[in-house]
Order: structure tokens, then sequence, then C-alpha cells
């Protein structure tokens, strides 16, 4: 069964990772998908990678940036006549550091990007949508915006904050049938993890893997697909009767 029939679908850093791999499984169930990326030439191998032609859109743009984010959303409008879907998922892990040593720039940078980012692709995509009283919006957050830990606090905060904005966002929305949710991911396989093993140990990244992988209640890190499945299913009308939830996809670790 084809769970995303017809519907268009807009992915923010969707060139690699859990967007690209959620981009992928959209377009088996159906979906036509546009993928927002900060280089050319990535968003280029991803579509590549994809081989679904004209039914990928790619345009390179920075999310924390307003005119960008006005751009991309006109961008997947003028091809695409609507959106149905917005997987809200750019971000950025900022630097391995105690609070106190943090940069100030890199915890603006952080925020800027997992926050501001979120934000104004909500303020962008949510009137589509509301127009037409129909869509389903996922943001991203993590375990981190559930849980405090040790030695990234940007990244913490940002991702606490994607809560609120996605309860905010989904008070104003439902009244035009619009959902809005936000997924909570433990340790996935991505770049971005390898990043953070070798700033939580440099030189030692596979012992920090293992240990946080040990961590978990069901013994492995999570790969991008099961986040893709938990983000289909809230972006198909199976979940029709939910919003302004958060959705753990964590191997049990919030159960702790
Ligand atoms: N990998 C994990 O363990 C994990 C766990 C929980 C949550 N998350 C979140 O999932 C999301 C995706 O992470 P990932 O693991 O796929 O990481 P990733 O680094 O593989 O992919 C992130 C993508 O976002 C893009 N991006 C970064 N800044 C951008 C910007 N300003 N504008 C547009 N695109 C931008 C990157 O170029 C990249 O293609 C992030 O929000 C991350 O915080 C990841």
């Amino acid at each position: 069964m084809k769970r995303l029939q017809d519907k268009i679908a807009l992915i923010t850093g969707g060139a690699a990772g859990i967007g690209l791999e959620t981009a992928r499984l959209f377009l088996e169930h159906g979906a036509k998908v546009a993928l927002i990326d900060l280089k050319d030439d990535d968003l280029s191998a991803a579509a590549d990678t994809l081989n679904a032609g004209d039914d990928v859109l790619c345009v390179a743009a920075d999310v924390s940036s307003a005119e960008d984010s006005a751009r991309y959303v006109k961008a997947v409008l003028d091809r695409f006549g609507q959106i149905d879907v917005f997987f809200n998922n750019a971000g950025i892990e900022g630097k391995v550091a105690p609070l106190v040593d943090q940069k100030i720039e890199d915890f603006d940078r952080v925020m800027s990007v997992n926050v501001r980012g979120a934000f104004l692709g909500l303020q962008h995509v949510m009137p589509a949508m509301i127009e037409r009283k129909s869509g389903s919006i996922i943001n991203m957050s993590s375990i981190a915006g559930l849980q405090g830990s040790a030695n990234v606090a940007p990244y913490i905060t940002s991702k606490h904050a994607i809560v609120g904005l996605t309860r905010a966002a989904a008070i104003e929305a439902a009244a035009a049938n619009v959902r809005v949710n936000s997924v909570h991911p433990s340790p996935i396989n991505t770049r971005m993890m390898r990043s953070l093993e070798e700033g939580f140990s440099p030189g030692h990244g596979d012992e920090t893997q293992k240990q946080l992988a040990a961590s978990i209640p069901l013994a492995r890190y999570g790969e991008s697909i099961d986040v893709a499945n938990l983000v289909l299913f809230l972006a198909s009308d199976e979940s029709a009767f939910i919003t302004g939830g958060q959705y753990p996809v964590d191997g049990g670790l919030a159960a702790g």
C-alpha cells in the first residue's frame, strides 16, 4: 500500500542522513519530494541516489536565513502547487564542550539553524497548508529535546525549544486541520553521530560508540530508516487524530 500517494513533501536537510532516507521512503510511498540543503553538489548527489526524475526537486538554501526560507517554500509551491507534508529536519550538532567553555558564537549558530531555521520553515509553510485546510508537519527534535546530558548544552537547548515550537504551532494550526508533531531519535547512524563521538572522546570515537549503544535498552544505535518509518506514519493520513505530540524513536532510551 502506498501511504503518501500523490502527496507533496518538503524535507529540509534532505541531502544526507535521516532526511535523505526519509525522502527515499516517501518516494516509495507515492509522494513527490522537495529536498532543501546547503549545497547544490550534495543535492545533486542525493537526487542521483534517489533516481526518481521529476518527482524530486532540489533547492539549495540555508534554513537559518529568512530570505532563503521564503525562497525555498516559493520554489516548491511554484513547482508542485501545494505542500502536504513538511519534514522540518535540518540541524547541526554544534561543538562538544562543557557549558562554561562553549563559545557564544557556537551557541548562536546552533540556535540559528536548529530553532530559528525550524521557526522560519513553519512561518512560510503553514500559510499554504492552512489555506488548503490540510497538512502534516514533523519537526525534528531529539532525545536531547527530552533529556539533558553533559557537554552539548547548545544542542540540548535547541532541541528542547522544538517541543515548545511544536506545541505552539499545533494549537494554532489545528483549526485548519493542519497537524504538527515532533520526533525524538536516540543516536542514529549518520555523520552527525561520528562527529559527536569524536567530540566526546577525540581519537576514541569507536569506544564511545560502543558505550552509547550499550546504554540503549535495545542495545544498538538506530538507523535512518527507523526514524523515517515513524515520520512516514506521522506524515500519512493514518495519524489523522495525532497532533502536538512528542514521539521518541530511541530503542527505549527515554524510558530509563
Ligand atoms: N543522527 C542522530 O543521532 C540524531 C539524533 C536525534 C536527532 N537528530 C536530528 O536529525 C536531523 C538530521 O540529522 P542527521 O543525523 O541526518 O545529520 P546529517 O548531518 O547527516 O544531515 C543533516 C543535513 O542537514 C543539512 N543542513 C545543516 N545545516 C543546514 C542549513 N542551515 N540549511 C539547510 N540544510 C542544512 C546538512 O547539510 C545535512 O545534509 C538533525 O536535526 C539532527 O539534530 C539526529
